[in-house]
């Protein structure tokens, strides 16, 4: 069944098409509307060799992966672009994970000033949150997402069917993402996942199309309302980076290698704003236990030694969301309510995560 979600932003109106089976169909929807530039990613063969036929269609094939949200390859595919005449009216269109989707929506914002931009993310991670809101970006020495933009897509497209060749590794990946959306948002939502995992991981037409559908209404709650981030309250469109600013340092402390994929960063992340919300005294230990307790089912990772590691907190320090050289986090009230911690010192951090 189609489902279409509106994006209402003050920069831009925009639909979310959720559709098994749609891409190609939708695709070839843009062939005669203008020039179009498709920035795939080398896993999609069948979709490739279909898109290949069409002589309207340029394509650029790229390996989606962390390390082309570089501004190497932002200059590479920029001037490929310009190469083959890309002009004001043409389109990207994007067909891969977050990491494809990030780097193209920060080229179309800037290439010419502005082009239409597709996006068609084939991760569940990209499906449920990267494709969403408009964030786009790469990766610098001094951290991830550091150079990048806000600029809306004209249109998304999810096809849940194009998951189903997704190593298992990147489906619990995108699975953290869900989670996170339920704990910061909506409570009866986490209980539902944590009933109805196995069958969500096993792509389930029914479920996991419903966890796709929950995950987007959340976001899009918080993009609808603080479209560029820019509120400092609980309805702050910072409250999605709930468990990144520890995620994100990992990352970067590993160098962004594929043995630990965004999600399981953000996993890692997650439980550790979990246990200061414990030692809060703002969630149970029961609540903390049993939220360590579904990750370990669903297979994803809850620790890292790193943590005990002075490094992480100095790299923390390159975080968007600081200010004045202290440390914002996005921490839980509830199950169910995310809010703002502001000015937390690197010394006060540890001394909660460490015994
Ligand atoms: N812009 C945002 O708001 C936002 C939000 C969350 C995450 N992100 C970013 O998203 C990125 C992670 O995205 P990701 O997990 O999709 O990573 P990714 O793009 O690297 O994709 C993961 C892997 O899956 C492969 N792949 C893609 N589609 C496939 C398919 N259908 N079948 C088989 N393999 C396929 C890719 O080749 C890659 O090896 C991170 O850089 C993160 O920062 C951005
Ligand atoms: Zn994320």
């Amino acid at each position: 069944m189609k489902k279409i979600i509106k994006i209402n932003t003050k920069s831009h109106n925009y639909r979310i098409i959720i559709e098994k089976n749609s891409i190609l169909k939708e695709v070839l929807k843009e062939e005669k509307k203008q020039k179009n530039f498709i920035i795939i990613d080398k896993k999609l063969l069948s979709l490739i060799t279909k898109l290949k036929k069409n002589k309207n269609f340029n394509l650029i094939v790229i390996q989606g992966g962390e390390k082309i949200k570089s501004l190497k390859y932002f200059e590479d595919i920029t001037n490929k672009l310009l190469k083959l005449k890309i002009d004001r009216k043409s389109c990207i269109i994007a067909i891969g994970g977050g990491t494809i989707g990030d780097l193209s929506g920060f080229i179309a914002s800037t290439v010419l000033r502005g082009v239409r931009f597709i996006l068609v993310p084939t991760t569940l991670l990209s499906q449920v949150d990267s494709s969403i809101g408009g964030k786009n970006g790469v990766n610098t020495s001094y951290g991830k997402n550091l150079v990048g933009t806000f600029y809306q897509p004209n249109k998304v497209i999810i096809d849940h069917s194009i998951l189903n060749f997704l190593p298992k590794k990147q489906i619990i990946s995108g699975y953290a993402e869900i989670l996170k959306h339920a704990i910061i948002k909506n409570k009866n939502f986490y209980f539902w996942l944590k009933k109805n995992y196995k069958k969500i991981t096993k792509l389930e037409s029914k479920y996991i199309s419903t966890a796709i559908i929950e995950s987007i209404k959340i976001k899009a709650y918080f993009v609808k309302i603080d479209e560029n981030e820019i509120l400092i309250n609980d309805n702050s469109r910072a409250m999605l980076n709930l468990g990144h600013t520890f995620g994100h340092a990992l990352e970067s402390m590993n160098n962004y290698k594929r043995n630990l994929s965004h999600g399981e960063a953000i996993s890692i992340g997650m439980c550790l704003a979990m246990k200061i919300s414990c030692k809060m005294n703002l969630i149970s230990d029961s609540e903390y236990n049993d939220f360590i307790l579904h990750l370990k089912n669903v297979g994803l990772p809850i620790y890292d030694k790193r943590i005990e590691k002075n490094t992480i907190y100095n790299v923390m320090m390159n975080d968007k969301k600081n200010t004045q050289n202290l440390i914002n986090l996005i921490l839980l009230k509830r199950i169910g309510k995310a809010f703002y911690k502001r000015g937390l010192t690197k010394e006060k951090i540890k001394s909660y995560l460490i015994k």
